[in-house]
């Protein structure tokens, strides 16, 4: 069914539906939006989870008086719905004090400040019972090569992220977290620009376990990058932590659209590899299915609310797509035309050594390359059969 429910686990930023469209060429088009009324409608629409930035649930140098007071609301409308806050992050970005980064800023105080940030926005974090903790570093970056020592920003983010850790093991909160990838916007190049960057990054860290990537589909496509193969690395390293769903047209500013309303069969292809797993079968992704999405400034709240249904439509559509797919004799058998499956075959045999593959004459001396050479792979056939599944033909 494409009703969504709790069990698909969908879940939304409070900035995504509560984005009131200013850009940088532009004033807001929507007034701001009660997040209580967020919580509400996007739990009447099948959500089962909500997500926010400190500053997006209690505004930027609020004190503490009015803070308490709208953590407590907030806390009664999850309680009302039965929505939880699968995951927090920390805006260090907005504010001026941030033009030049948090963690990496090169202003020692700045950084000291982002930490104490983040720290509070922990507390919270857990009070809320969220096990994620996402880490966008949209103004850790530069412009200017001369302006950044790249090294030295690596170092600072190390030592911040282990602070982090520290903390929430410390404090017993059991927290994960995600880095999130993005080449550029708001700064001419941020650091960790892509998924490979930040997975590699991660396992520098003292406490390498509690940290993977929650990487954006806009973001990977910014950079040309194929998502699908990018989310599979992921799987692959254990390093999907969250997952940040939307839509892209390819290297541009960041759109940030609906989900699988851009590249439509790469968001098909997603959808299949999060379900369904490897091709042969085998884990796919359990966390949250998180829309990180704007409304389009042309919108008013009639367009925002199609907008966050459209989101759960497409993944649900494409969903069941991918079970059509999969469950296809006639993909199967070009999935085994294809040798797609073949390749989850070692190729070595169970206990082969190189010197009996040195041995083995039919590897090399009397193999027949030309033959092999020769052969057709059906790719295309294979590609077309999943078109016909995305558009209904079969
Ligand atoms: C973007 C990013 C941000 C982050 C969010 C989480 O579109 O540039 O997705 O929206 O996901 O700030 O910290
Ligand atoms: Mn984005
Ligand atoms: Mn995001
Ligand atoms: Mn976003």
């Amino acid at each position: 069914s494409v009703q969504p429910t709790k069990a698909d686990k969908f879940s939304f930023g409070l900035w995504t539906v509560g984005w009131t469209a200013r850009d940088p060429f532009g004033d807001a088009t929507r007034a701001a939006l009660d997040p209580i009324e967020a919580v509400h409608k996007l739990n009447e629409f099948g959500a089962y989870g909500i997500t926010f930035h400190d500053d997006d649930l209690v505004p930027f140098g609020s004190d503490a008086q009015t803070r308490d007071g709208i953590i407590a609301g907030f806390k009664k409308a999850l309680d009302e719905t039965g929505m939880v806050v699968p995951m927090v992050t920390t805006n260090l970005f907005t504010h001026p004090v941030f033009k030049d980064g948090g963690f990496t800023s090169n202003d020692r105080g700045v950084r000291r400040y982002a930490l104490r940030k983040v720290l509070r926005n922990m507390d919270l974090a857990a009070e809320l019972g969220a096990q994620t903790l996402v880490l966008w570093g949209g103004r850790e970056g530069a412009e200017y090569d001369e302006a950044k020592d790249v090294q030295a920003a690596l170092d600072r983010y190390a030592e911040g992220l282990n602070l982090l850790a520290q903390y929430s093991e410390d404090k017993g909160y059991g927290l994960r977290f995600a880095i999130e990838p993005k080449p550029n916007e708001p700064r001419g190049d941020i650091l960790l620009p892509t998924a490979g960057h930040a997975i590699a990054f991660v396992q520098e860290l003292e406490r390498s376990e509690l940290f993977g990537i929650n990487p954006e589909v806009g973001h990977e496509q910014m950079s040309n990058l194929n998502f699908t193969q990018g989310i599979a690395q992921a799987l692959w390293h254990k390093k999907l932590f969250h997952i940040d769903l939307n839509g892209q047209h390819g290297p541009k500013f960041d759109q940030d659209l609906v989900f699988g309303h851009a590249d439509l069969l790469n968001a098909f292809s997603l959808v299949d590899l999060l379900e369904n797993g490897a091709p042969g079968g085998g884990p796919g992704y359990d966390g949250p299915r998180h829309f990180d999405y704007k409304p389009s400034r042309t919108e008013n709240y009639e367009g925002v609310w199609e907008s966050a249904k459209a989101n759960m439509r497409m993944y649900l559509l494409l969903k069941e797509r991918a079970a059509a797919f999969r469950a296809d004799p006639e993909v199967q058998a070009a999935l085994e035309a294809s040798k797609v499956l073949e390749l989850a075959k070692p190729t070595l045999n169970e206990g082969e050594s190189y010197q009996d593959l040195l041995n083995d004459k039919s590897a090399f001396e009397e193999y027949d390359v030309d033959a092999a050479g020769e052969q057709g792979y059906h790719f295309v056939k294979l590609h077309q059969l999943a078109i016909d599944h995305v558009l209904r033909a079969r």
